[in-house]
């Protein structure tokens, strides 16, 4: 399955049970100063661990980067804060990752995780629907179906995703018209729409231009204050200058973990140095 397919079928799966996930949600401690706390954890795809023991912390309203070399587990690890691999046959996973405070694999709900922990991807995913109709799809799933209601969260989320004035007066086109940065921020339009508490972002930029990964980058960091933000990138200089933490994984383990300031001036570990000094990767 694509993405976009378990998505969708995430969503689909979603509006079986709404008034129970919703009591979930409502029950999170939000609270907890720690959103995620990961510990001892293992993934196999089938006889292969891609990740290795990893143990971390990530904070409420900060910005936590993930950066390493292709296929040392980045996507694989950001998909485990909301369970998307639990769609992927063979996947197993071992250890904990407690989300404000409850073990995801115990005591959340999966259907409530993925409301409160949104993903967006590399490659804008739009639906082929209107740009209206893509950012309301979350809250109608949910149980939304009043028009001024819908139209009121379309806007709210087109703000906060710093896309309305540019696409105010197209709400009706098909959003396959649209530009790939406009096309990434209706996506993420889309996900502060189901209302969420955490925005995963895997390489969200990589396949934008400059203008278009400054306003991605501008609005990463007007979101932190009221989001929790974990977002994977190949840009070192994309992590120096958004994050406040950065994890360096390295063939499936997390070889260092640090405020990025310190990561980025005096890391502890030769191999970090290497990959963020561009001598190896
Ligand atoms: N669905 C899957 N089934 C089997 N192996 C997988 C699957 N997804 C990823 N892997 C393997 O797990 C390892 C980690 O992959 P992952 O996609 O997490 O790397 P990454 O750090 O995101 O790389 P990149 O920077 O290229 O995106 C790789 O060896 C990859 O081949
Ligand atoms: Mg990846």
């Amino acid at each position: 399955m694509t993405e976009l397919t378990t998505t969708l079928t995430g969503y689909a799966a979603q509006a079986r049970d709404d008034a129970h996930v919703r009591d979930e949600a409502a029950a999170a401690d939000i609270t907890q100063e720690n959103t995620f706390d990961v510990k001892g954890l293992n993934l196999f795809y089938d006889k292969t661990q891609a990740l290795k023991n990893i143990n971390m912390t990530i904070k409420k309203h900060e910005i936590t980067a993930l950066i390493g070399p292709s296929g040392c587990g980045k996507s694989t690890f950001i998909k485990t804060l909301n369970r998307m691999n639990d769609w992927i046959e063979n996947c197993r996973v071992t250890g904990e990752i407690l989300f404000e405070g409850r073990n995801i694999y115990k005591e959340v709900d999966s259907l409530a995780l993925r409301y409160r922990v949104g993903m967006v991807f590399q490659q804008p995913t739009p639906f082929p629907k209107s740009v209206f109709e893509n950012i309301a799809y979350g809250p109608r799933i949910q149980g939304i179906s009043n028009k001024k209601k819908l139209a009121e969260i379309v806007e709210e989320s087109m703000h906060q995703a710093a896309v309305w004035d540019e696409l105010k007066d197209r709400l009706h086109e098909s959003a396959l018209g649209l530009s790939g940065g406009q096309q990434q921020r209706l996506c993420i339009a889309r996900t502060l729409a189901a209302r969420p508490s955490v925005i995963l972002m895997d390489e969200p930029t990589s396949a934008l231009d400059p203008i278009s990964t400054q306003k991605i980058e501008d609005l990463a960091l007007q979101l932190k204050e009221k989001y929790t933000i974990v977002i994977v990138t190949h840009s070192m200089q994309q992590a120096r200058r958004i994050s406040d933490r950065t994890a360096f994984f390295l063939l499936g383990e997390l070889l260092e973990f640090n405020n990025t300031v310190d990561m980025f001036t005096k890391p502890a570990n030769p191999k970090t140095e290497a990959y963020i000094t561009g001598r190896f990767g």
